[in-house]
């Protein structure tokens, strides 16, 4: 079934975990909670939505601002998520690759993620990465400083990504707020991009079809025309 599908890169802000617990009179951390367990149903539907890399937001190098309880509370629980998943995603064919800084989150966290990487190395079925410790703003300046000489908007992409990973098709924010918060600045350039009002910890398998029934009706340009006068690739800036 996957052969046939376009290989999407869905870009995820899960936003809204904290307002999700407020509500219900929880702590923020069980919102936090709540979120990680409404990850694993999208990861598992996204294949077939021909979603072949997915990226999920999970921890931005600005919410090192939140207090220190909370972050120490995110950082167990980004330990205990790779390690409950890790082998499941082996087993199913997901690559995981964790994007963002390395230096910060402690050499225990550090070594897990080292580790997931590799165990999940082969898996061919889903790209799923996650951006912790993350910041575009950083990637790129990063990558403007790795690079010199004659570089290429494919190999500065090659720098920006750190992996390769391609650009964004489709960009989805939950709860609510409209902006980026310094989330894939370069690779959404063409991204569509979707909004909902939806706070994370509710954001189902059903959400997600219906978010890719909207795509498949938007009509992505690339700066050319619709339609048959876009079959031509045209002049594009150098690769
Ligand atoms: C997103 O939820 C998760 C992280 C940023 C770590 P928030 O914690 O930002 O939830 P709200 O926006 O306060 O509701
Ligand atoms: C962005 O959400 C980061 C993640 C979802 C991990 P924030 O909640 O941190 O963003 P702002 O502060 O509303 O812009
Ligand atoms: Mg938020």
């Amino acid at each position: 079934m996957q052969s046939n599908l376009p290989n999407l890169h869905l870009g995820i802000i899960m936003d809204g975990n904290g307002r999700w617990a407020t509500a219900r009179g929880l702590p923020r951390g069980k919102g936090h909670e709540a979120g990680v367990s409404a990850i694993r149903p999208i990861v598992e539907a996204a294949p077939d939505h021909g979603i072949g890399t997915l990226t999920l937001y999970a921890f931005s190098s600005d919410n090192w601002r939140r207090p220190e309880t909370e972050v120490a509370g995110l950082m167990a629980l980004m330990q205990g998520y790779l390690g409950d998943e890790t082998s499941a995603f082996a087993r199913q064919g997901i690559r995981l690759s964790v994007v963002g800084r390395r230096d910060r989150i402690g050499p225990k966290l550090a070594r897990l993620i080292a580790r997931s990487e590799a165990e999940t190395a082969k898996g061919q079925r889903l790209h799923l990465r996650i951006a912790f410790d993350y910041s575009a703003r950083e990637r790129l300046l990063a990558a403007a400083r790795e690079g010199h000489g004659a570089m290429t908007e494919r190999a500065f992409a090659r720098l920006v990504t750190g992996d390769g990973a391609p650009d964004l098709d489709l960009l989805l924010r939950t709860g609510g707020e409209k902006r980026l918060s310094d989330f894939l600045l370069w690779e959404s350039a063409y991204a569509e991009l979707f909004f909902t009002g939806r706070m994370w910890p509710d954001f189902s398998p059903a959400d997600l079809a219906g978010v890719m029934r909207e795509f498949s009706r938007r009509q992505r340009r690339f700066g050319g025309l619709a339609g048959p006068a876009a079959a031509a690739p045209g002049l594009t800036r150098a690769a």
